[in-house]
């Protein structure tokens, strides 16, 4: 039944409280009920319009018609009804419905889980190996991805046109020609520039490892990919040698692999370190036997070598020292090593990935496994 004004018969307070309360609980329950524009304009029209709505016909039937004595007191509660009613016809709104039961917060349900993610296998690995050098005192730093012809190659000791260049298939910003080369824009073909910023800003002695993004000009497949992940490192003080890259390296994949991993350093060459090696470390998939399982089948990640090639290295060139002597780096005082390694290769093998590209096209089905 909707709610029709009665009339009042008794003018006591609390007379007049129960039907005022009645009227505000009429009001409210027809208020929800709203559920759309038309709705709205009805609900104000029954309520407010001075001809014949609700309120007018309160004002008829309880303040005429009260006796003498009560009018004053049935003209305040009115008047105070008149507020409340005005105010919730004002914030009725239109809803969707349900009732007061499906809008209460029911405690017992379970809550809206909202995935918080996981990280990333390279990530992951990167904070890994990142970690090792972390607790032998290293700290971390890192560079910008778009780089100048100068940080990525001059000052590491590449002079303009020389075939080095060459092997580091590098993806140029476009329209740069009007500039001088060595302002010249670039994707960073690897980490090897920050060692310039760092020691440009830090003076000796320094030891710090660069993770970053790193892209060279390689058509993606299973074990190459446009942009990539390195890890760089480097150590400058006074009387550094060979025996310490070699301590530090042998001791780094020897907390990444397994302490029964054996390193082993093969000559090479970068322009930016002399002497220069490439470090491998027996295979961890094989033990070193280049063989695996009872048949022993071909073991793939070693190509049955036994030894898997993880970084590049050497002793920092003093031709490099020099582009950046004023800040503390006299080559004839200071010695360093330096080092490279690729995180995604060495992810990869972790992980017994066989295809780099999972690693970047974001299935999460592929990406929850390290969740
Ligand atoms: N920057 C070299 C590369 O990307 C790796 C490297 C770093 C070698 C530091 C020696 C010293 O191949």
């Amino acid at each position: 039944m909707p709610y029709a004004v009665p009339k009042l018969t008794d003018y006591s307070p609390a007379a007049l409280e129960k039907a005022a309360n009645e009227c505000i609980s009429a009001c409210q329950a027809e208020a929800a009920e709203v559920r759309s524009d038309s709705d709205l304009k009805s609900l104000r029209d029954r309520w407010m319009a001075r001809k014949n709505g609700i309120l007018t016909q309160i004002n008829d039937l309880w303040l005429k018609g009260a006796p003498k004595e009560a009018k004053r007191d049935a003209g305040m509660r009115v008047n105070e009804l008149k507020v409340r009613i005005t105010e919730l016809v004002d914030a009725a709104h239109v809803t969707s419905g349900g009732d007061a039961a499906a809008e209460s917060v029911d405690i017992s349900l379970p809550g809206i889980r909202r995935p918080i993610g996981a990280e990333h296998p390279i990530i992951k690995t990167m904070n890994e190996i990142v970690g090792v050098f972390q607790k032998l005192g290293y700290s971390v730093a890192e560079g910008p991805v778009v780089e100048t012809d100068y940080y990525n190659f001059e000052a590491l000791n590449f002079p303009p046109n020389h075939p080095a260049r060459d092997t580091q298939d590098t993806l140029f910003i476009a329209n740069q020609q009007s500039k001088p080369q060595r302002e010249r824009l670039l994707l960073r073909t690897h980490t090897s520039p920050v060692q310039i910023h760092t020691m440009e800003t830090m003076r000796p002695p320094i030891r710090i490892v660069i993770p970053g993004k790193v892209h060279r000009n390689d058509p993606p497949d299973a074990s190459h990919s446009p942009m990539f992940h390195q890890i760089e490192g480097l150590a400058v003080d006074t009387n550094i040698t060979f025996g310490d890259l070699k301590g530090t390296l042998d001791h780094a994949m020897k907390s990444l692999f397994g302490s029964n991993v054996k390193t082993h350093f093969r000559p090479s060459f970068f322009p930016f370190t002399e002497p220069s090696a490439e470090l491998y470390v027996s295979c961890f998939i094989c033990g070193g036997s280049g063989k695996r399982g009872a048949d022993n089948a071909p073991c793939r990640p070693c190509k049955q070598t036994g030894w898997i090639e993880v970084l590049g290295c050497g002793m920092v060139d003093p031709n490099v020292f020099e582009f950046v002597k004023d800040n503390g780096y006299d080559p004839k005082k200071v010695s360093g090593f330096a080092f490279g390694m690729g995180v995604d290769r060495l992810a990869l093998l972790k992980y017994g990935v066989d295809d780099i590209q999972l690693f970047f096209q974001g299935d999460v089905r592929f990406l929850e496994q390290w969740a």
